[in-house]
């Protein structure tokens, strides 16, 4: 199955002249959920920004749906991909307002907003805090209202920068089951950053190691883990040894 959602040539992204980002040429398929690893500082988020074309690279092409991306059409491109960080960054306001943001600001009609934001703080257990101001949830209450307002666009991708990082083990699990079937029930294609090798058994179906900002090895989760190649093989070595 070949059907790339976003494609990646010869990218490279600088940080004052120093390459933090080298990528001859990546596809994210659709329906992927790929998980990203590697050590700190080798590009993740970098890749991640990239992908979600948060910050264009200094060289190559991005392509969305087979169509180049240009100044003009990213913003459009953009409005199709939801992203969710560590940091929940909500908003001073109620978790309903927050939660309806997104379609607020695609205009659509208000009683339609207010159907998809009780639908979608049902699917993430929070309708109970649909009036609490966000600055007094708890850690995972507050992943709870970004993965909903993240969702909420219905986003063609969705990008996951270690969203479970600072949750304890039994929030951490109980988010992870509900998001993983969240995104497989709505065939959502998502890119996921985690440190956490459960988190990337579990959820994700491919997986890429990223090592010195390149991509070392590229695919299915379990065989990338179980026959690491020699590049990342440092990486990943590391776990198997540990946990065996
Ligand atoms: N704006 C910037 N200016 C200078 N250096 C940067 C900038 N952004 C990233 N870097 C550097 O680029 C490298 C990759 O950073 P990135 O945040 O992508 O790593 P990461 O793999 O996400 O790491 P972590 O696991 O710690 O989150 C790091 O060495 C970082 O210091
Ligand atoms: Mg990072």
């Amino acid at each position: 199955m070949n059907n790339p959602l976003i494609t990646l040539e010869n990218i490279d992204v600088k940080a004052r002249d120093k390459r933090i980002l080298s990528i001859p040429s990546f596809e994210l398929q659709k329906g992927e959920i790929l998980g990203l690893m590697g050590p700190n500082g080798a590009g993740k988020s970098t890749l991640l920004k990239t992908l979600a074309l948060l910050e264009p690279p200094q060289a190559g092409t991005i392509k969305f749906q087979g169509e180049l991306v240009s100044d003009r059409s990213s913003l459009a491109v953009r409005r199709r991909i939801a992203v969710a960080l560590q940091q929940s960054l909500l908003l001073d306001t109620s978790v309903y307002q927050n939660v309806a943001m997104g379609l607020k600001i695609r205009n659509k009609p208000r009683k339609e907003i207010k159907t998809q934001v009780h639908y979608w703080l049902d699917i993430f257990k929070i309708s109970h805090l649909a009036k609490k101001h966000a600055y007094h949830l708890s850690g995972g209450e507050a992943q709870r209202v970004n993965l909903a307002r993240a969702m909420i666009i219905q986003p063609e991708v969705l990008f996951l920068d270690e969203p479970f990082s600072a949750l304890d083990f039994p929030t951490k699990v109980q988010l992870l089951k509900d998001i993983k079937s969240v995104v497989e029930e709505t065939n959502t294609t998502t890119v996921f950053i985690s440190h956490d090798l459960m988190e990337i058994k579990y959820f994700t179906n491919t997986l890429a190691i990223l090592i010195g900002g390149e991509i070392k090895q590229h695919g299915p989760t379990e065989e990338v883990l179980s026959f690491p190649n020699s590049a990342s093989s440092t990486f990943i070595g590391e776990w198997n040894h540990l946990l065996s």
